[in-house]
């Protein structure tokens, strides 16, 4: 039997919504396990919800208050915060730093809007920050980021991030489904956001690509950095044109060094992938990263992204790590922003797209389309012609083009009088 200098581990709780109940329910069920892994019990004291007067499956009423605050500053060991958004949240973990507690937090709304302060209090108050759960749900991904690799040159991350709209474009992908249908049932399922705009506008993917890129590349960014489209745009027929292609439409977050290493990029869109790639067959809820380093090549990693149990697995995995720093008086790796790269905008970032054009069907319209093209430096890789007379439709895929060429492109495109409407754009990522 290992015998500790602390007789105890204490753990309070912000939040006994979907992840805190199961984080509640996982600390009881395990217990034993707990103190054998940690060396110490851990005894739940107290948990912090809006509605008090509720009664939570797997909770004991006793522990449960609507005194955030009391519960923040009482002096536990470790405070576990899911409660999410940015205030009270923040206000709350700095008053359990500022008592000596260390903050597991799954909260990557507040990471990406205002780390730098958690981070800077954590070292101030020499507790630990630990926040695995806020990205990519169950899946061990920033730690291996930030501990494994970290002897590595990670030089892009690359993936899906948000169950949410990933099981949206599933369904539309195989059943044809309604977005709005498909949206409830994330919600129904505990994957959504307490606001959903935050999945499907792509602020939660921007979000967790902040973070992504801020351990990665050692360089400070935030949510603003990153250049962010959602879903809300995408219809049945760019998924349909996907299809015709050999294609499906995830959306992506990537944080890529430059090729000239002159600082990085980080957006969130939706793309169109080969469906002979990885990524194409991660499929519901589920979440995978890329993670492309120097000397390690490409690593995967896959699993569940949302859900109330799966995230728990991630947090209590936090409450683990930062309990065996209690005992063993161990501390969290800190934040390194040593390498301070800029944060360029989307303009300069390479990739290739699909243009689907409504073309008037006349002699010249062709080669009057693929001058436009050629004037503004987009090489035009792939270029099928529909239908004939008022329904010509054209659709072409590019090689690499600068986002900023693109968007030029598209701008005299509209102008132009064979063109009656730009039908559908999208950047295509993983082709080889
Ligand atoms: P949730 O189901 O909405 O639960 C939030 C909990 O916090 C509820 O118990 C709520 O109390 C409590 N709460 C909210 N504001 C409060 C306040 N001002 N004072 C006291 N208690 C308050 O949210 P969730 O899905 O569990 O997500 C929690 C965090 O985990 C968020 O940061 C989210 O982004 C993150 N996360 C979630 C998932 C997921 O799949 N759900 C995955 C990864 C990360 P009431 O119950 O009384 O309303
Ligand atoms: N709303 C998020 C998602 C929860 O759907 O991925 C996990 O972070």
């Amino acid at each position: 039997m290992l015998v500790s200098a602390h007789p105890e581990i204490t753990v309070a709780l912000l939040g006994a919504g979907t992840v805190g109940a199961q984080v509640a329910r996982l600390l009881a069920a395990s217990a034993a396990d707990l103190q054998a892994r940690v060396g110490a019990p851990l005894r739940l004291t107290a948990v912090a919800v809006r509605d008090a007067g509720l009664a939570r499956e797997g909770v004991d009423p006793a522990l449960v208050t609507d005194d955030a605050m009391a519960v923040a500053t009482s002096g536990a060991d470790i405070v576990v915060e899911v409660m999410g958004g940015i205030e009270p949240a923040r206000s709350l973990i700095l008053a359990a730093m500022e008592q000596g507690s260390s903050v597991v937090t799954a909260n990557k709304a507040l990471l990406a809007a205002d780390g730098a302060t958690l981070y800077e209090a954590a070292q101030r108050h020499g507790v630990d920050l630990y926040f695995e759960a806020s990205v990519a749900g169950a899946i061990p991904l920033l730690r291996p980021i930030r501990e494994s690799m970290v002897g590595d040159r990670i030089v892009r991350v690359l993936g899906i991030v948000n169950g949410t709209t990933n099981l949206i474009l599933t369904r539309m992908d195989e059943q044809g489904a309604d977005y709005g249908t498909v949206l409830a049932e994330a919600q129904r399922l505990g994957y959504a956001e307490a606001d959903p705009t935050a999945d499907v506008a792509g602020h939660d993917a921007a979000a967790k690509a902040a973070i992504l890129a801020e351990l990665a590349f050692h360089t400070r960014v935030t949510i603003d950095d990153v250049h962010c489209e959602g879903i809300v745009g995408v219809t049945s027929e760019d998924i349909k044109a996907a299809q015709d292609m050999g294609f499906v439409v995830k959306l992506l977050a990537i944080a890529e060094r430059t090729d000239d290493d002159g600082g990085v990029i980080v957006r969130v869109h939706p793309a169109m992938v080969p469906r002979s790639h990885p990524l194409a067959s991660v499929r519901e809820a589920y979440n995978a990263v890329f993670v492309e380093a120097e000397s390690a090549g490409e690593v995967m990693f896959y699993g569940r992204g949302a859900g109330g149990a799966p995230t728990a697995s991630a947090v209590l995995g936090d409450v683990v790590a930062a309990a065996r720093n209690r005992v063993s008086g161990g501390r969290a790796p800190g934040e390194s922003t040593y390498a301070q790269l800029p944060v360029l905008p989307v303009g300069s970032a390479l990739t290739r797209y699909y243009v689907n054009l409504d073309v008037a069907d006349r002699p010249g319209v062709l080669a009057a389309i693929a001058s436009v093209f050629a004037e503004e430096q987009v090489s035009i890789q792939v270029v099928r012609q529909d239908g004939h007379g008022d329904d010509a439709g054209l659709i072409l895929r590019t090689h690499l083009a600068t986002d900023a060429a693109m968007a030029r492109t598209l701008e005299r495109l509209r102008g132009l009088d064979a063109v009656k409407q730009v039908l559908g754009v999208m950047r295509v990522e993983g082709e080889a």
